[in-house]
């Protein structure tokens, strides 16, 4: 076993990426999603990966950065490239609100204001609350009428039962521990006020999706990101009073942007690493759709405090 230094740093190589897909790939032919052509095809491309030069020195070595470090980099960028994500979960966030009353909305983790500007368009008070002092200046430039505030998941700076409704997306999958923010959300929600979750599903993160950047000194790494279980988020919101009331995983349609192209590649080059690893999975595509398939991108929930 390798020593773990004390700042954490990720070994990526590519051929272990590549050779996981083909795992993933391979199991599911196991339990008889694909068939005999498939197997002998996966277990052939993996011969040609292990003897493929190229891929046996390409390994990043890549440093774990803290949330507010990497959203002062991301901030520059964030509503500029397309983001799969947010065309998923929009559509099933806006269904759950628009059947809400209006009220005092916190957008929990806001961002650049993605949520903020829906929620305030349709006729909520919002506060939008971060840690990433760079993230919520592009939220005041969005949503100038915005009240926005500094602040932490863990310690939202409100007073108990002050919110009608809490939204929180795409932000607890940089929290290592759901149960206290589970927990603070309920502290601040009225009797009988709504909690909406999106969130990075935990197969999408189990598969790499996890936001890059390049620190100042150009040194590659990745926000620190955790999996959590979907049975983790029941677990740390039923205990504080938080019933549920909705859970949808969506999943790209097929061919969509948000999945690895399809396209078969006739370079073998790496690509550059802050596409990886989707650019590496357009190496193996067979194998790439295979292991994606039918995987959802998003979790998505709606709780209400008890008490209403
Ligand atoms: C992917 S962005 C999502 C922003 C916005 N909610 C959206 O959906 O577009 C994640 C946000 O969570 C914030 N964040 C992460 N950990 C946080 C914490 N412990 N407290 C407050 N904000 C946090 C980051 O600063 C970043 O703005």
């Amino acid at each position: 076993m390798g020593v773990v230094s004390a700042t954490p740093v990720t070994y990526e190589h590519p051929l272990a990426y590549l050779l996981g897909l083909e795992g993933v790939a391979l199991l599911r032919a196991f339990t008889g999603e694909f068939d005999r052509d498939f197997v002998e095809s996966r277990i052939a491309e993996v011969r040609r990966l292990l003897d493929d030069e190229s891929l046996a020195s390409a390994a990043v070595e890549v440093d774990r950065v803290e949330t507010v470090e990497g959203y002062r980099v991301w901030s520059r960028t964030y509503d500029d490239a397309f983001n799969g994500a947010f065309e998923l979960d929009e559509p099933v966030v806006g269904q759950i609100v628009d059947a809400l009353p209006t009220g005092v909305a916190v957008d929990a983790a806001c961002g650049t204001g993605r949520y903020t500007a829906m929620l305030t368009e349709r006729g909520h008070r919002v506060i939008g609350v971060d840690n990433s002092p760079d993230m919520l200046r592009r939220a005041r430039e969005r949503v100038p009428t915005g009240e926005f505030l500094l602040g932490d998941l863990h310690r939202l700076p409100m007073a108990d039962g002050e919110a009608d409704l809490v939204v929180c997306a795409l932000a607890l999958t940089h929290v290592p521990v759901l149960d206290p923010v589970l927990e603070e959300f309920a502290r601040v929600l009225r009797p009988g006020g709504h909690l909406v979750i999106s969130d990075v599903h935990p197969e999408r993160v189990l598969r790499g999706s996890i936001p890059s950047v390049r620190g100042p000194d150009g040194r590659p790494g990745r926000v620190s990101t955790h999996r959590h279980l979907v049975g983790d988020y029941l677990r740390a919101a039923l205990p504080v009073g938080l019933r549920l009331r909705r859970c949808e995983e969506p999943r790209p349609p097929a061919a969509s942007p948000s999945l690895p192209p399809a396209t078969e590649r006739t370079d073998r080059a790496v690509g550059p690493w802050e596409l990886w690893p989707w650019c590496l999975a357009d190496l193996v595509p067979e194998a790439s759709r295979a292991a994606h398939a039918g995987v959802p991108t998003m979790i998505i929930w709606h709780f209400q405090s008890a008490g209403a």
